[in-house]
């Protein structure tokens, strides 16, 4: 291992898209026919998807965030109520809580899954929480069974952000079946790309309902809901909702990568793998801790160092990396470090173990258009880079 002295000619991204030919033509298809906008095509990959995950419904959305959005005012979530999430993930698993004026509470993480810790959660309930926000980090499933009980004891909602998880299982059972509602996102790093987008799954049709009608403005044109009814044209605005609709463009993407998300999902098993292998010897790196009960989609590959075994400066390494054109990255810095965040009041040491592991995690690149020689190149790089840290 490292004897191989090659530096990347190529810089090789963290993450990235998979568009190949069939969903080029799937695109064109719609670009040719009657609806750009949401038509025809969104209700099938709506029902492609719902059905791919074993859930009732899907409801797609312009991109995640505005899909976890929509979940929030689904659930409920107003003025003043509290919705515990983890510090460990994107600011949009916050933000979504402070677009319907509530108020995001952090539990700390687990420092073996790196997930949000049920004993944490439990610590944090007040009269006023409303909801939990899980974060299935880096595609290995949340705590579920725990945290849905603790939901069930204080009559909470579940909204699940799997944002990372497509394809990812738990206790047999698939992610997007199991919580309230489920969020996705299919930015082009994460397994399936729409370009943006993002889609609740729920086997609650009062939820789906209130979806449907979030994504458009608040309307309806359903007869059964309208107060007045002046005609066949007549359409009603019950609530503030706001335009988060999907195309028929995205759409089309979107039902073509589906077909192909356990190839996705399988490609980048095979590469965790040859990670896993290679730095199994490695006392300085902690490599992604899984738990049996469930099986990861792997959105991200974490390592973690041990800085016990061997004084290693993460930013110099990370640097280190980038030169050899190896796209590292870091997930995530804790929402709360955010200044916007900071400026709301929360404090850093909030919680501890989120903080601990942000020092210390490189996210490596993983994603299925990868080669075996890229890993190749990743591994060796990170051996040269830690090399010159030894005695
Ligand atoms: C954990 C998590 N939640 C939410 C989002 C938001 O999704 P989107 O980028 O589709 O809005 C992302 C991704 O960007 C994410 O990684």
């Amino acid at each position: 291992m490292a004897k191989n002295q090659r530096i990347r000619a190529e810089y090789l991204p963290y993450g990235r898209q998979w568009v190949d030919e069939a969903d080029v033509n799937e695109v064109i298809k719609v670009l040719q026919s009657d609806y750009l906008t949401t038509g025809p095509v969104v209700t099938e990959f709506e029902q492609a998807f719902a059905s791919n995950v074993d859930a009732k419904y899907a409801v797609a959305f312009s991109n995640g965030t505005a899909a976890l959005h929509g979940a929030c005012f689904a659930a409920g979530i107003e003025k003043g109520d509290e919705v515990i999430t983890t510090p460990m993930t994107f600011a949009a698993s916050a933000n979504c809580i402070l677009y319907q004026g509530g108020k995001p509470i952090f539990a700390d993480i687990n420092n073996q899954t790196y997930n949000i810790d049920p004993n944490e959660i439990k610590k944090k309930i007040t009269s006023k929480t409303k909801a939990i926000i899980p974060v299935d980090f880096t595609g290995q499933p949340a705590n579920l069974d725990e945290i849905l009980d603790i939901a069930k004891k204080y009559n909470l909602v579940v909204i699940e952000d799997a944002a990372h998880a497509i394809g990812a299982t738990y206790k047999n059972r698939k992610v997007g079946s199991i919580s309230d509602m489920t969020m996705f996102s299919f930015h082009p790093v994460k397994h399936i790309t729409t370009g943006e987008g993002g889609i609740i799954t729920t086997n609650n049709r009062r939820y789906y309902e209130a979806l449907i009608q979030f994504r458009s403005h608040g309307i309806t044109r359903n007869r059964n809901k309208l107060i007045d009814d002046d005609g066949p044209w007549y359409y009603d605005m019950q609530f503030l909702g706001y335009n988060y609709r999907m195309t028929d463009i995205q759409a089309a993407l979107g039902k073509s990568q589906l077909k192909k998300v356990d190839k996705f999902v399988n490609l980048r098993k095979k590469f965790v793998s040859l990670y896993n292998n290679a730095f199994k010897n490695l006392d300085e790196v902690i490599t992604p801790h899984q738990l049996n009960e469930t099986s990861s989609s792997w959105h991200l590959y974490i390592i973690k160092l041990n800085k016990s075994k061997l004084a290693v400066n993460r930013k110099e390494l990370f640097e280190r990396l980038i030169k050899e054109n190896i796209g590292v990255n870091v997930h995530y810095i804790p929402v709360y470090y955010l200044s916007y965040y900071q400026e709301l009041g929360y404090k850093r040491g909030l919680c501890p173990k989120a903080e601990e592991l942000y020092e210390n995690i490189i996210t490596l690149p993983l994603f299925p258009k990868m080669t075996e020689s890229d890993v190749n190149d990743v591994i060796q790089a990170l051996y040269r880079a830690l090399n010159r840290y030894r005695k």
